[in-house]
């Protein structure tokens, strides 16, 4: 297992996301890295990079229409980063 992976189910984001990404509470991770999402606002985005890293370091920042509110956490740079890449690498 990945760093990505044992922090994303030690933080308990695998209990909305998916024990493998495949969604529940929270959209799936699967296939998500450089699909077309929604926003609330109705525009649209290319998941990237950097959309991910914003969307764990600040839940609130943007949010997809259409699912609840993602709870805060307290992972740090480096962390969220590693998460990214697990996430990256879910096709
Ligand atoms: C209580 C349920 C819940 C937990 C726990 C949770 N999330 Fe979420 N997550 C959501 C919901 C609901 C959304 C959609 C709303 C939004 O975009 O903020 C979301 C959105 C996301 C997105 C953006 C997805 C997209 O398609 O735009 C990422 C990435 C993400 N979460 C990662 C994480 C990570 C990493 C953790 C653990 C630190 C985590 N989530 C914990 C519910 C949750």
């Amino acid at each position: 297992m990945t760093q990505g992976e044992q922090l994303a189910l030690d933080s308990g984001c695998t209990a909305c996301h998916g024990s493998n990404g495949e969604g529940g509470v929270g959209p799936g991770w699967q296939g998500l890295y450089q699909s077309e999402v929604t926003l609330e606002d109705g525009s649209t985005v290319v998941v990237d990079e950097a959309y991910l890293f914003e969307a764990i370091r600040d839940p609130s920042a943007k949010t997809r229409d259409g699912y609840g509110v993602m709870p805060a956490n307290s992972l740090d740079d480096a962390e969220v980063q590693a998460i990214v890449d697990f996430i990256i690498t879910l096709k």
